[in-house]
């Protein structure tokens, strides 16, 4: 149900609003208010201040002293698959590696599975992922890999969001094993035109085993100047040239980041917003802690990555293969005691630094004009999401203005 555009909520009785607006109240880059209220009007929120303050609305909701936050955003899922991998997970669990080969068995299902099996199992992740607070979610293709099958993919994918990613340079697929070149060739031709017409984004898997420098950039240049913004996948299996890379072609987003070397934290800090155009040419360094979790690899460290001035944000990966997860709150707990962020950075990263790594101002941050995303906590605080970890602590979810109902 969309809202009547002339329909107004309060959200009442905050004990503690994270804005994510730096300078208002307390908390840095949280601007987090006390006693707080929001008003909504249509889809965006029309007015923040204080609950005593707070204007008559047709309809009020009391969180009775909870915490609220922006819906999360998550910068980084491939929703668009059929089966799982959950022997796969088993046998990693007893010790083989991960390495990426369990990509084709997706493949081989997705490619068998109808439009309506796909859609049905996007719609169960995408309901999973916002009963958990995601309100912004961007979805790969990535498991269809021919012209038809990649369309398809995203055909689906742009059903659940705007933020749709092209990644037919996920794998080389087995009927092209022996000729890499000419699928390189097939994704920056034909496939990349039957894309565009569904994709906001381009991402490539740039790993040893995946796709080498050359045909990541030679892929990422060309959606680049067909229209999409650029995102990778980079160092998620070993050091490699994909972080350079993404930061020389002015990628919004470097994922995984695994495996960093100096030189590589360098380039990301070195990115930032060109003042004099106003430019946003920040490549933010999105982290995955969920795939590091399933796949029982070494997590990033992300305390050096903030220390040097890095934009990092946190992703939750949701795949059948290195991190079948679509929760968030699981992901910001894991960064805390895994990745070296404090609550408030975990937080942060989690919903502003998703929002800064698709290149949303509208997003991820609670501010008049902006949408009203908004999730509220079965908690007095946001600490409480990395304190209470695995408990369902998201309440309730309000979507685009609309409270979520299951
Ligand atoms: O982001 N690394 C490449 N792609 C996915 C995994 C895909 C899979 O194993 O099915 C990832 O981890
Ligand atoms: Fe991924």
């Amino acid at each position: 149900m969309s809202p009547r555009l002339d329909s107004s909520l309060l959200v009442d009785n905050i004990g503690e609003l994270v804005t994510n607006v730096a300078g208002t109240g307390e908390g840095g880059p949280l601007g987090i208010r006390r006693d707080a209220a929001v008003l909504v009007e249509g889809d965006r929120i029309a007015w923040i201040g204080p609950a005593t303050y707070a204007p008559a609305a047709d309809r009020r909701i009391d969180v009775e002293g909870a915490a609220v936050l922006p819906g999360f955003v998550d910068s980084h899922a491939h929703l668009v698959f059929a089966g799982d991998r959950a022997t796969e997970f088993a046998a990693r669990m007893a010790g083989q590696p991960y390495t990426g080969g369990g990509i084709r068995t997706t493949v081989s299902a997705t490619r068998a599975a109808s439009d309506d099996e796909l859609r049905a199992n996007v719609a169960r992740l995408h309901r999973e992922a916002l009963r958990q607070g995601t309100t912004t979610i961007e979805i790969k293709s990535g498991y269809g890999l021919s012209v038809t099958e990649e369309a398809r993919s995203l055909r689906i994918a742009r059903e659940f969001t705007t933020e749709t990613t092209f990644l037919g340079a996920h794998v080389v697929p087995a009927e092209y094993a022996d000729r890499p070149d000419d699928y390189v060739g097939l994704v920056c031709g034909p496939m990349l035109r039957a894309a565009l017409p569904y994709a906001r984004w381009i991402d490539v898997f740039c790993e040893r085993g995946a796709f080498d420098a050359d045909h990541a950039r030679a892929i990422l240049t060309v959606g680049q100047a067909a229209g999409l913004g650029v995102r990778l996948h980079a160092n998620q299996l070993g050091p490699g040239p994909g972080v350079q890379l993404a930061v020389e072609v002015g990628a919004a987003s470097v994922d995984h980041c695994t495996h960093l070397s100096d030189a590589d934290i360098e380039a990301l800090a070195s990115t930032t917003v060109d003042w004099t155009s106003g430019a946003e040419t920040t490549t933010v360094a999105t982290l995955l802690p969920g795939a590091e979790f399933s796949t029982r690899s070494p997590y990033p460290d992300a305390r050096r990555l903030l220390d040097a001035g890095v934009t990092v944000a946190l992703a939750t990966d949701c795949n059948p293969g290195s991190s079948y997860t679509s929760s968030m709150p699981f992901c910001v707990a894991l960064a805390v005691r895994e990745m070296g962020l404090t609550p408030a950075e975990a937080v942060w990263a989690a919903t502003a630094g998703g929002a800064r790594a698709l290149r949303r101002d509208d997003v991820g941050v609670l501010r008049p004009g902006a949408l009203a995303d908004l999730v509220v906590l079965d908690a007095p605080s946001h600490l409480h999401l990395a304190y209470r970890p695995g408990v369902p602590l998201i309440s309730q979810v309000l979507h685009n203005g609309v409270p979520h109902h299951e």
